[in-house]
């Protein structure tokens, strides 16, 4: 499938196939996917859980309602995004020297640099607790995105969920103790009976209402 195809033809699913599951090559491609997703200043504020066995799906599905559950326990894989409540000196820490490590940086002015940079930014979006947060958020959904368009790719389907109970998940995870916070849910898998999308067409606001050519 060329790109053309692949953004017409991929939509939200509504129901999955059970007994078609995804491949273990599969499910670790869609793992690269989400590591190597890009976020502001290469900040990885996020750590995603994935339920890919009957037992971790069935243990995160409470957090959703009917409909959403079945999506949850009958998909291959449910990822759920979450950020860190803060970002702390340590993760700036471990940030840098990863990025040393991975061979970033040719000169100790070059890593400053970097540090520098990155601090900027953290700090331009920190004016609250909150404004950090949503700024960590908006790094998971370039992940997500990063995601659903991937599993697209792969000719899996997909569908993001933020109709779930964010407090109930958090506790069903105990993120609270590991400083993390859920944000978003996106299940994937092979369409299933009941998938009332699959045959829907696509509706989208006109290119001349949404797109300014400058
Ligand atoms: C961030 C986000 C959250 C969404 N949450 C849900 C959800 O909880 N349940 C659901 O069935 N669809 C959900 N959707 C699917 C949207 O309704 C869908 O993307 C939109 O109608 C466009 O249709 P398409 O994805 O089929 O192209 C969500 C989509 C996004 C991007």
């Amino acid at each position: 499938m060329n790109i053309d195809e692949i953004i017409r033809t991929r939509y939200t699913t509504k129901a999955y196939d059970e007994h078609r599951q995804i491949t273990p090559q599969q499910q670790q491609q869609l793992l690269d996917l989400l590591r190597f997703s890009p976020s502001s200043v290469n900040s990885q504020p996020w750590h995603f859980f994935i339920a890919a066995t009957p037992q971790a799906k069935a243990k995160i599905a409470p957090a959703f309602g009917e409909a959403n559950a079945g999506k949850v326990l009958k998909s291959s894989m449910a990822v759920v995004f979450t950020t860190r409540t803060a970002i702390t000196e340590a993760h700036l820490s471990h940030l840098l020297e990863k990025e040393q490590q991975d061979g970033r940086f040719n000169s100790d002015e070059a890593k400053a640099a970097q540090d520098k940079g990155r601090r900027y930014f953290v700090n331009l979006n920190s004016s609250s607790p909150e404004k950090q947060q949503d700024w960590m958020a908006r790094q998971a959904y370039i992940a997500l995105g990063f995601l659903l368009l991937g599993a697209a790719s792969m000719g899996l389907n997909a569908t993001p969920i933020e109709g779930f109970d964010a407090a109930k998940m958090n506790a069903i995870l105990g993120l609270a103790d590991q400083g993390l916070t859920s944000v978003v849910v996106a299940t994937v898998g092979y369409s299933g009976e009941g998938d009332f999308n699959a045959a829907l067409p696509k509706s989208r606001l006109g290119a001349d209402e949404i797109i300014t050519l400058l």
